[in-house]
């Protein structure tokens, strides 16, 4: 083998023989062996659980640096777009790769208020829900039925891939006020289109007949932040789950009700209810601050500390260090004060002054403070997920778009290592014991 070869290729000896494995680099300078024809050349595959080394494509929408606590959009920091940009321009930005100019964000405006309504046969559904329904279990449902109601349009599901975009970021809106309406057992209220994309949502949800509800730019704003920083987080759980699914050849809408169903758990989007659980069970324990810390410390204790950590962060989670700064402001603002956000302040203080959780790398994720302005700006905890996934659809749009435009996509089938027993010799029936 040359020097040349030697630069780009890792050396990888199996069985005495030596085997040149191509490195990829990507923009930002990270590093990956592509193993593609192992398994032809050599009969092995390689193992890892919870793919925690493999990279399973190349993306070109979001950049996150674990250990610097960077994450970008596109190329753009986190921090700008939060602080300077509308949640329905950082949309258009994933999937087109471009901040809109103002025609752009019109003419997408124009498009997500034409697809605001739900076809009326669907809000019958919400009447066969149990009262108590998880509202992520109906955001799944009625997102998967939405294919019925709306099929892609053409004959390429990529065709037209702007308006089925604009349909599911406009009606999951709908969906998830609605769901929450019916479980209040309240009447619905239908969007306007004179409000923006969240003071519609908002409406939706706290408008009644009996106390008309005021969209109050601050309260706007403070989703906008939220919904902008959860837009998309690369291959997370729920994002691999759009893209496994999506790999199929399924439609847009399957695949995004997959990932509402992997965001839904406890590990996943699920943990900013966790987050507000531990906080209000510290609260009731009388701050018992020392109580929750060595529980958190006990192997033998199932409790654990809920919005620390991160499984690509080794340092902030930089959205978590946007939303703990606007907490603050948003909660003076609003005139409301929660003795959670002081709980949450002190325990992020004791955690990172304590080398147990520092030597484990366990900061503040986008988890620990969001739960705390959901709160305030009156959404119920049991919808905090569903936020999260209203958030965090352009995202999963644009990477399924990705997906479906890539022509090195395979239908995922990753492999296994056999655990199982050796051949064995069939017993009929009656021979059993
Ligand atoms: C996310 O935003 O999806 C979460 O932080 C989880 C992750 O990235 O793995």
């Amino acid at each position: 083998m040359t020097d040349a070869i030697l630069k780009t290729h890792a050396q990888l000896v199996i069985e005495g023989k030596t085997h040149y494995l191509p490195i990829l680099k990507g923009a930002e300078g990270d590093k990956a062996i592509d193993i593609s024809t192992l398994m032809k050349e050599t009969g092995y595959v390689v193992y890892d659980v919870g793919s925690k080394n493999s990279a399973t494509c190349s993306s070109a929408i979001t950049f996150l640096d674990g250990d610097k606590g960077i994450l970008r959009y596109r190329g753009y920091d986190i921090e700008d777009l939060a602080e300077k940009c509308l949640f329905i321009e950082v949309a258009y930005l994933l999937l087109h790769n471009k901040l809109p100019n103002r025609e752009e964000l019109e003419g997408f405006r124009t498009l997500l208020e034409e697809y605001a309504l739900l076809h009326e046969d669907m809000i019958h559904f919400f009447d066969h829900f149990p009262p108590n329904a998880s509202p992520m279990a109906i955001l799944s449902v009625m997102v998967n039925s939405l294919h019925n109601y709306y099929p892609e349009m053409g004959g390429d599901p990529l065709e037209n891939i702007d308006k089925t975009a604009s349909r599911l970021i406009s009606k999951v809106r709908t969906i998830a006020a609605f769901s929450y309406k019916k479980s209040m057992g309240h009447p619905l209220v239908y969007p306007r289109n004179d409000l923006s994309y969240c003071g519609n949502f908002l409406n939706m949800m706290f408008d009644t007949p009996v106390r008309p509800y005021t969209v109050q730019p601050e309260v706007v704003a403070a989703m906008n932040k939220l919904l902008i920083l959860h837009a998309d987080h690369e291959q997370n759980c729920s994002t691999s789950a759009v893209r496994l699914v999506g790999s199929a050849g399924v439609n847009l809408y399957a695949s995004i009700s997959a990932g509402i169903n992997a965001l839904w758990g406890p590990l996943h989007g699920g943990a900013n209810e966790a987050v507000i659980q531990m906080l209000q069970a510290i609260y009731a324990d009388g701050n018992d601050y020392k109580k929750y810390i060595a529980k958190a410390k006990d192997k033998n204790d199932p409790f654990r500390l809920s919005g620390f950590g991160h499984r690509v962060y080794r340092t902030y989670d930089p959205r978590g260090t946007i939303i703990k700064k606007a907490c603050d402001g948003i909660l003076a603002v609003l005139n409301v004060s929660d003795p959670l956000l002081e709980i949450a302040r002190n325990l992020e203080d004791i955690v990172l002054n304590d080398e147990y959780f520092v030597s484990r790398n366990l900061y503040p994720n986008v988890d620990f403070y969001s739960g705390i302005i959901y709160r305030a700006i009156g959404i119920p905890t049991n919808m905090f997920t569903v936020m999260f996934a209203l958030g965090r659809l352009p995202g999963w749009i644009a990477q399924w778009k990705e997906m479906r435009e890539d022509p090195q996509t395979k239908i995922m089938r990753p492999r296994q290592v056999y655990a199982g027993e050796p051949q064995r010799t069939f017993i009929p029936i009656g021979e059993r014991f």
